[in-house]
């Protein structure tokens, strides 16, 4: 960590991730959470910052969510209903008696596609998500 003074929040996890990213902060030999969770937030604000493609794109949004989970899949839905994007095709793969994998190819403005994915990503119940552009940058 630089030499800048920490800062202080509190976060609510479900356990069976907090104690996943125990056992990484340990695998992967940080001296403790809030070191492995900067890297995270800061691997994550470059990726936010990369430049979008210009003009017209294609790429993938790949989902992990719970179907269980009270009306995640009908939230999911009616975002890719409304975004301003097109959505092409989408493959669904049913993983176990839980999770769903959804990967979702759409074409657009690089920005309409970022702001779905956003959209899609943040929905309670997703518990991976990732967007992927498909046109070079
Ligand atoms: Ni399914």
């Amino acid at each position: 960590m630089s030499s800048e003074t920490a800062a202080r929040f509190s976060v609510s996890l479900p356990q069976q991730l907090l104690a996943d990213l125990d056992s990484m902060v340990q695998a992967k030999s940080y001296d403790n959470r809030s070191l492995a969770i900067a890297d995270m937030i800061r691997r994550d604000l470059v990726e936010h910052r990369a430049k979008l493609p210009k003009g017209e794109s294609t790429a993938t949004v790949t989902l992990v969510f719970d179907h269980h989970q009270h009306h995640v899949q009908a939230a999911l839905t009616d975002l890719q209903h409304d975004a301003t994007c097109e959505v092409v095709a989408t493959m669904h793969v049913h993983l176990d008696h839980h999770q769903c994998l959804e990967v979702i190819v759409v074409r657009g403005k690089a920005r309409a596609i970022q702001q779905m994915a956003d959209q899609l990503i943040a929905v309670k119940g997703v518990e991976f998500g990732r967007l992927t552009f498909a046109t070079a940058v």
